[in-house]
C-alpha cells in the first residue's frame, strides 16, 4: 500500500501551498506572506500566515503548522493516504502503488465497489418512493417519528423482501454481480446459488470520511431477528474504523467542538431531527481504539453516552480503557448514562434539545467516573482503589496528563503529592525515568506552544536561566518568540504583565496574550519540571536538524564536531 516517496515528494513541489488554500480560505497578501483568519481555531484578526517561498503555513495563534499534505489533512480532515489521493485528484494523476509487503488496496477493485455500493444506495431509497410496499415503510418511519429530512439527510432507504431485488439489477453483467459479492450485499450459498443480503429492512448507507458509501445497517421494520444486518467487512468497509454519521457531522460543523458517542443508527438520526446534529456511532461494536482516534482529531470533547443499566456502565468503562492510552492534555473525554430503559433516541423525543443538551453538559469528565466507579467497587480498601486507579493511569502514554492524574488520586486519597502515594505503596517511581519525547507533536500541543504559554504565564521560570544558544539556530517556527521571551525573561521580569508590556505594539501581543489564558493543565508543582522538559526536548530537535545536515557532509571541521559535544552537554545541564 506504500505511495512511492517520489511520487509524494512531486505532489509537495507541483501544487502551490498559496493557491491550494487561497481555494479554501481566501488569503490576502500582507508583506512577503499571504494570511487569514486561521480556519483552526476561532479568532477575530488573521494570524494564520502562509508563505510561497516556504510552502509552508504556520498560525501564529495555535500554532498549527504545516506544508499543502498537512492542510489537506487538518481542514478535510482526511488520514495520510486519503490527502494524497486527494491531491493528486487535484492534478489528474494517479497514486502510484509500491509493490512492497503489507496489505494492499486494489485500486481497480475498490473504486468499482465504491460505485456499486453509491448505486445500491440509490437503489434503496428510490425503493422507499416507488415499491409497492412502500406504505408499510413509510408507516413505520411515521411510527418511529422520523421526518422526511432527516430520512433524507441520512439517505435511509428501503430494501425490498425477495431474493435479487438488487442483484437481478446486474442480470447483464457478471463481472457487477461478482463485486456485489465481494462488497457483501449479495451472499452465495454452498450450491453457489446467490440471494440479496439484505431484504425487507430499513436501510442507512454508512459512509467514509469522503462520503462514499462503504456498507449498510439494515433494520427488520418490526420484531424480527437479527433487528439489525450489518455489512460484513469487506476490502472498503472496516467496521472498527468507521463511524456512522461522522460523515453527516463534518458536513454541518467544519470545526466540530464537541462529539457524541452513542450506541445505534436511530440514536444518531433522531438525534440529528432533535438539533443534536453532532452525534456519531460506532457500529455495533465497543468503541475501537481507531475510532476514538478518529473522534480525538475531529473534536477537543467527546461525549461517550450509555445506557445506565449494568451493560451500559460496562461498556463504558471499556471504553474508558481504549481512551486513556490515547489522551493528550487538552482532549477531554466525558461520559453521560441514560435513565435504565432509555436511549439518546426515547430521550430526546421525551425532553427535547434543550434538556438532553445540558445532560450532554453535565457529563461526568473521564477522571471523576474513573475514580468513582473504582470507589464503588472497593468501599473502604483505599490500598486496592488506589492500586487499581494506578494500574490505569498507568496506561495514559501522556506524562503531563498521566502526573496530573497521579496528583488527583494522591489528593483524593488525602495524600500531599502522587510520590508519597506511590512510595506508600511500593510503586517504583519510574515515571522521572521516562525517555524524552523525541517526535513533533502536531497543532495546538506542541512543546515550543508548551514552553511558550508557560514561561508567558510564569516569567520566573526564565530567570537566571543559561543562555541556550542551539535554539537560536533551530529551524522551527515560532520558535524566536521563544528566544525573545528567554532574553527577556533571564532579566528582572516578575510577572505577565511586565512580560507582556513589553510587547506593546508588537504584533506578536493577541497571540501572548492568548497564551496567558491557554489552560496549559501543568500543575503549579510541576511547572519548573515541565518547562525544563520542553527545552530539553527544543535542544534535542536542534541536535537531530544539525546532525542531520552534518552528516550529509564529507568532511566535518573541529568546530563542528566540538559543537555537537557541546550541546550534548547544554542537554545534560538542564535535567
Ligand atoms: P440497539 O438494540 O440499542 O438498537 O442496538 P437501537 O439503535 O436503539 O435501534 P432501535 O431503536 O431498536 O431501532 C444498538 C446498535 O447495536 C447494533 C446496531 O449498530 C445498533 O444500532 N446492533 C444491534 C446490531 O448490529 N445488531 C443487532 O441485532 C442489534
Ligand atoms: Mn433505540
Amino acid at each position: 500500500m506504500a505511495i512511492p516517496r517520489d511520487f509524494i515528494n512531486e505532489l509537495v513541489a507541483r501544487i502551490d501551498i498559496v493557491d491550494l488554500i487561497d481555494a479554501k480560505v481566501p488569503l490576502k497578501k500582507a508583506g512577503k506572506n499571504h494570511s487569514a483568519c486561521c480556519p483552526f481555531h476561532s479568532e477575530k484578526s488573521p494570524s494564520f500566515t502562509v508563505s510561497r517561498d516556504k510552502q509552508f503555513y504556520h498560525c501564529f495563534g495555535c500554532g498549527a503548522h504545516g506544508n499543502v499534505i498537512d492542510f489537506v489533512m487538518e481542514y478535510d480532515r482526511l488520514d495520510f493516504i486519503d490527502a494524497i489521493e486527494d491531491l493528486a485528484g487535484q492534478l489528474g494523476v494517479e497514486v502510484p502503488r509500491e509493490q512492497g509487503s503489507g496489505p494492499k488496496r486494489d485500486e481497480g477493485l475498490s473504486r468499482d465497489l465504491y460505485q456499486l455500493m453509491e448505486e445500491a444506495s440509490l437503489y434503496f431509497q428510490n425503493q422507499l418512493r416507488q415499491n409497492n410496499d412502500k406504505q408499510k415503510v413509510l408507516d413505520y418511519l411515521t411510527h418511529r417519528g422520523l421526518s422526511n429530512e432527516v430520512v433524507e439527510h441520512f439517505n435511509i432507504g428501503f430494501a425490498p423482501d425477495g431474493w435479487d431485488g438488487l442483484l437481478s439489477r446486474y442480470r447483464q453483467s457478471p463481472g457487477a454481480q461478482d463485486k456485489l459479492l465481494t462488497a457483501g450485499m449479495v451472499i452465495e450459498n454452498d450450491n453457489g446459488k446467490r440471494y440479496d443480503r439484505f431484504r425487507d429492512r430499513l436501510m442507512f448507507p454508512i459512509r467514509d470520511r469522503r462520503g462514499r458509501v462503504i456498507g449498510f445497517g439494515g433494520r427488520v421494520l418490526g420484531d424480527g431477528t437479527p433487528k439489525y444486518l450489518n455489512s460484513p467487512e469487506t476490502p472498503i468497509f472496516h467496521k472498527g474504523n468507521e463511524l456512522y454519521g461522522l460523515y453527516e457531522l463534518k458536513q454541518k460543523h467544519r470545526d466540530a467542538q464537541k462529539v457524541l458517542i452513542v450506541e445505534g443508527y436511530m440514536d444518531v438520526v433522531a438525534l440529528a431531527q432533535f438539533g443534536v446534529d453532532y452525534a456519531v456511532a460506532s457500529l455495533g461494536t465497543s468503541t475501537t481504539a481507531e475510532q476514538f482516534q478518529l473522534l480525538l482529531r475531529s473534536a477537543k470533547e467527546v461525549v461517550c453516552c450509555y445506557d445506565g443499566d449494568r451493560a451500559g456502565v460496562e461498556a463504558a468503562w471499556r471504553a474508558l480503557e481504549t481512551a486513556l492510552p490515547l489522551l493528550k492534555p487538552g482532549n477531554q473525554v466525558k461520559f453521560m448514562f441514560l435513565p435504565e430503559g432509555e436511549d439518546p433516541d426515547t430521550m430526546v423525543r421525551q425532553v427535547g434539545k434543550d434538556v438532553f443538551e445540558s445532560q450532554v453538559d453535565e457529563a461526568q469528565l473521564l477522571p471523576e467516573f474513573l475514580f468513582e466507579t473504582l470507589a464503588k467497587q472497593h468501599g473502604s480498601d483505599k490500598g486496592t482503589l488506589a492500586k487499581q486507579a494506578i494500574k490505569l493511569i498507568e496506561k495514559v502514554q501522556d506524562t503531563v496528563l498521566q502526573s496530573l492524574l497521579l496528583e488527583n488520586l494522591a489528593y483524593k486519597l488525602g495524600m500531599n503529592s502522587a510520590e508519597e502515594l506511590k512510595k506508600k505503596l511500593g510503586f517504583s517511581a519510574k515515571e522521572q525515568a521516562k525517555p524524552l519525547q523525541t517526535k513533533a507533536l502536531k497543532g495546538r500541543g506542541t512543546p515550543l506552544r508548551l514552553a511558550i504559554a508557560l514561561l508567558v504565564q510564569n516569567p520566573l521560570l526564565g530567570e537566571g536561566l543559561p543562555e541556550q544558544p542551539a535554539l537560536k539556530h533551530l529551524k522551527m517556527a515560532g520558535i524566536d518568540l521563544l528566544t525573545l521571551l528567554l532574553d527577556i525573561t533571564r532579566k528582572q521580569v516578575k510577572n505577565s504583565a511586565q512580560l507582556l508590556e513589553q510587547f506593546r505594539g508588537d504584533n506578536q501581543l493577541s497571540t501572548l496574550k492568548k497564551l496567558t489564558q491557554w489552560d496549559h493543565q501543568v500543575a503549579d508543582e510541576n511547572l519548573h519540571f515541565e518547562f525544563r522538559k520542553t527545552l530539553v526536548w527544543l535542544n534535542n530537535q536542534y541536535i537531530e536538524q544539525r546532525y542531520q545536515e552534518l552528516s550529509l557532509k564529507q568532511n566535518h571541521t573541529k568546530d563542528e564536531r566540538i559543537q555537537l559535544t557541546k550541546l550534548i552537554a547544554v542537554i545534560k545541564g538542564l535535567k
